[in-house]
């Protein structure tokens, strides 16, 4: 399996990566698509938020845009830089705490994906992203829901690589975006996995679907949009 992985340009090691497979493509067709409707335009400088391997980060520099990445972990950002070397695309990547960097220089965009449900100070995050918008840019939250905090796999992750494993409630994020002088919301929906091969992650998929069409929409991911006002 991590071999197969591997062969996909996948980082073997990340513990998030196994049961993704062609989920990343929905993804980022989802960011793609947001960032057109939102009038990011070919040659605009995107922030990709806790950036991790970078694949987000390489996917917007090879569509035109001036990407910069930042994480914590320097094992991830090595990942990172190596993947941009390998795709041939021009990325910058900068180790910091997305709770507290300050690169002293403003991008037309920020992406933050799967990544501030790690924050146990999400507000701190979103202030920071938004202290980094030019007046009228926008950020693109992609996050797990709710629901990623009674999930299985969300546990077991928790559980074993000891990170903070949290949903993000849209309510919530939109009151720290507002604080953060973030506004104009806009919201993006995804298409989803409803089946699965084995029985035990089509019963998950079944409750997370009957949950998140009762509390929303049936989307893996929360995507929400702010704007710096
Ligand atoms: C689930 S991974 C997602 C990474 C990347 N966005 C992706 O899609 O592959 C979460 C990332 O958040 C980063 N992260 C967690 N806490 C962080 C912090 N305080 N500051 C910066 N990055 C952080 C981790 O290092 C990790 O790369």
């Amino acid at each position: 399996m991590a071999a197969r992985f591997q062969q996909l340009g996948w980082v073997a090691d990340k513990p998030f990566a196994f049961h993704w497979g062609s989920d990343a493509w929905v993804k980022w067709a989802t960011m793609a698509l947001a960032f057109e409707r939102l009038g990011v335009e070919e040659g605009a400088s995107v922030l990709d938020v806790g950036c991790g391997s970078g694949w987000t980060t390489a996917l917007l520099a090879e569509a035109g845009l001036a990407a910069t990445g930042v994480d914590i972990a320097p094992a991830y950002l090595e990942m990172a830089r190596a993947r941009a070397e390998r795709w041939e695309v021009d990325a910058t990547f900068v180790e910091d705490d997305m709770e507290s960097f300050a690169l002293e220089r403003s991008f037309d965009a920020a992406l933050c994906y799967d990544a501030l449900h790690h924050s146990t100070r999400p507000s701190l995050v979103v202030e920071r992203i938004a202290a980094h918008l030019r007046p009228g840019g926008w950020v693109l939250f992609g996050e797990p829901s709710w629901l990623h905090e009674v999930s299985p796999d969300a546990r077991r992750v928790q559980r074993e690589y000891g990170w903070q494993e949290r949903g993000v409630r849209v309510r919530r994020l939109k009151a720290d975006c507002r604080a953060a002088g973030l506004g104009a919301f806009r919201r993006f929906f995804e298409g989803t996995r409803p089946y699965e091969g084995r029985l035990g992650p089509f019963a998950w998929q079944a409750v997370r679907l009957v949950a998140g069409n009762a509390h929303a929409a049936p989307q893996a991911s929360v995507w929400l949009a702010a704007r710096k006002g």
